[in-house]
């Protein structure tokens, strides 16, 4: 993952990966940078990337153990060095009000919460919630999209944002 080619506008980031390895990677440095109470909001196409996103967060936040979307139907838990990652997918959510009872706000705010499939129930979710887009330009290419919701999200972008490697110069 190369230093984003353009911040559009404060608090919004565009990465470019190359590969799953990228993309988990920049989940891990988002991973190192999470706090109790923080939310991240993951949209996109199944197959996209939003999984391998997760396992990054995960693996940053010290979980040891192995991420995947099979292992529950709405809401796994991985316990960190510090504090848990709960995991939300809301992709089999069959009505917004079924969210509703999760609480999934309170239920989580002694931990850091991802969410998947977050538009089946927009409504649950804080507003200033960090919201990464996830393109799929190519095979094995993704574009992230990061856009803060609040203060805390802009926080978090310009951190991954200044903490990116820089761009190699590639041979022409
Ligand atoms: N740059 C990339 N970033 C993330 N995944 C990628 C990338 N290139 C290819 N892939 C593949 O795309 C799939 C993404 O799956 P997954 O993370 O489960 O998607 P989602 O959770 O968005 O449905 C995986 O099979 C992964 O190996
Ligand atoms: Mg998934």
């Amino acid at each position: 993952m190369s230093k984003p080619a353009l911040s559009e506008a404060e608090g919004t980031a565009r990465f470019a990966s190359r590969g799953p390895g990228e993309t988990r990677r920049l989940g891990g440095r988002l991973g190192r940078l999470l706090r109790p109470g923080d939310t991240v909001l993951l949209s996109g196409d199944l197959g996209a990337g939003k999984t391998v996103f997760v396992q990054g967060v995960a693996r940053g936040m010290g979980f040891q153990g192995s991420v995947s979307s099979k292992s529950f139907v709405l809401m796994g838990e991985y316990q960190g060095r510090e504090f848990k990652l709960y995991h939300a997918d809301l992709y089999r959510l069959e009505a917004p009000e079924q969210a509703e009872e999760l609480a999934m706000e309170e239920y989580c705010e002694d931990g850091a919460l991802v969410a998947e499939w977050p538009e089946r129930a927009p409504h649950v979710f804080a507003p200033d919630s960090l919201r990464v887009r996830f393109e799929v330009t190519g095979e094995r290419t993704r574009g992230l999209i990061l856009e803060a919701g609040g203060e805390r999200g802009r926080y978090l972008v310009e951190r991954l944002i200044a903490d990116a490697p820089p761009v190699r110069n590639r041979r022409r």
